[in-house]
């Protein structure tokens, strides 16, 4: 038999050939896991019980009722999104005044509504900017640098402190790069950071659009700002000033926000959208959508048009007050069996995470916290009998957030992320009780 070799894959076909260590993390565990035993801490899920299922229900109902104004809503849609949609979107940000939206600020600018969630515009820039450096907020988000590095983007990330990405840290590196700066490509800056839920501030934000527009114009190109809103309506600390949109501060149309429905509503109707100036930049977007599926599903997007146009300032309300009752609950419980092992906290104000730093503990997948909670030690006592192990916990590891070419690598090595979107308070007392007894087994075994 003559010598065959395997499918020639692209550079970026290998890369991704190889799981991220997250999707492995999460895949290994999802494998094996108890429903009602184990504990699921580390996926970014929202609570099922915020989705308005019967909400949904209707809303699909009276789409299909009503082809007058939903037409072929099982058809095909176009490629820059349902009108519909663009038009509720539009009407939610400047009624609300979404950070400080108002009908001037998206002058000149456009809505396009991805093809899968607010992931498939971030990932149709990846295709559309040339390869090159981004900067960003470290910890980051895993998910998103890991697709641009795979994509042979070098992403150099910024600590951020309780204000978010540090600026005057980010002035020193783009000193430090000297003539390399000419090779950004463009910042992302989530404004609830994931995984730390670290809010940018307002001040934060205007410095930021500054520092971008000021390199624009030494590099002589305009280099853009995306901002990642994700998470940014769910505010539900009310002491936190409020969140201004970055649009506001945009004098040279370098400012995209990026925005979904899936915090809010259901990650599971993919809708995700991203506002900026109209433009090459925004087209080459939309022409993107429509290589990579024609458009979000249409239905979905009538569906999304329909809610956003029917009660969902008191859903966004009623997620709020879900999220700020588990985050009250869990800080209280973080204090009561984690006490002093917590060196630094954030959370807790917005989003569902929290991201802490242990003070004498490693928590990367081969330390004996991960495996004393994944139930890995080869210790029956600890592990429990081979057919009935004890419950295990997952998290997501600092080693994993944090950029492993920043400034931040040493101090990840003992920070977690923890969610209290998924699971419900009960679980969540019960994993807090096993990352005591993990702590405290990591030190004896030391
Ligand atoms: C920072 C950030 N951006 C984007 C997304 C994904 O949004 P979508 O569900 O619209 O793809 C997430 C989801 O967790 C996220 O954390």
């Amino acid at each position: 038999m003559t010598k065959i070799d395997d499918v020639l894959l692209s550079k970026y076909g290998e890369t991704s050939s190889v799981p991220s260590p997250v999707n492995r993390l999460m895949t290994d565990f999802a494998v094996g896991f108890r429903d009602g035993r184990d504990i699921n801490l580390g996926v970014g899920y929202v609570n099922e019980q915020t989705i308005p299922h019967r909400a949904i229900q209707l809303a699909c109902e009276q789409v299909l009722s009503h082809p007058e104004k939903y037409r072929a809503a099982l058809n095909y849609g176009g490629a820059q999104g349902s009108p519909n949609l663009i038009a509720s979107l539009r009407r939610f940000h400047i009624e609300n005044r979404i950070g400080g939206i108002t009908e001037q600020t998206l002058n000149g600018r456009d809505i396009v509504i991805g093809a899968n969630g607010a992931t498939s515009l971030l990932e149709s820039v990846t295709h559309v900017l040339p390869a090159g450096i981004v900067l960003t907020a470290d910890p980051m988000y895993y998910i998103y640098c890991n697709d641009l590095e795979r994509k042979g983007f070098k992403v150099i990330a910024i600590p951020e402190d309780a204000e978010g990405l540090d600026t005057q840290c980010l002035k020193s590196k783009l000193a430090a790069l000297g003539s390399e700066r000419t090779a950004i490509r463009f910042f992302y800056v989530v404004t609830v950071n994931n995984p730390t839920c670290t809010i940018l501030s307002n001040k934060r934000k205007r410095e930021l659009v500054d520092i971008a527009t000021r390199l624009s114009y030494e590099v002589g190109r305009k280099i853009p700002i995306f901002f990642d809103n994700a998470y940014s309506d769910l505010v539900h600390d009310s002491t936190v000033e409020p969140l201004a949109s970055a649009l506001c501060y945009d004098a040279l149309g370098i400012v995209y926000e990026v925005g979904t429905l899936s915090k809010i509503l259901a990650p599971g109707l993919r809708i995700g959208y991203l506002i900026g100036s109209k433009g090459a930049f925004l087209d080459s977007i939309i022409q993107r959508t429509s290589d990579i599926g024609f458009s979000a599903p249409l239905i979905n997007q009538e569906i999304a048009s329909y809610l956003l146009d029917h009660g969902i300032e008191a859903q966004i309300e009623k997620v709020n007050h879900g999220y700020q009752q588990k985050a009250k609950q869990v800080k209280t419980w973080m204090a009561e069996r984690l006490g002093d092992n917590v060196q630094e906290c954030r959370g807790g104000s917005a989003g569902f995470y929290f991201y802490f730093t242990l003070s004498n503990v490693a928590t990367g997948t081969t330390s004996d916290f991960f495996k004393f909670l994944t139930r890995t030690t080869g210790q029956e006592d600890i592990d429990g009998p081979r057919d009935s192990q004890h419950p295990k916990v997952i998290y997501i590891p600092g080693e994993h957030c944090v950029h492993p070419e920043g400034d931040m690598i040493e101090i990840g090595k003992r920070q977690l992320r923890i969610s209290y979107g998924f699971e419900e308070l009960p679980q969540i007392h019960a994993a807090l009780k096993y990352m005591r007894e993990a702590i405290a087994y990591s030190e004896t075994v030391r």
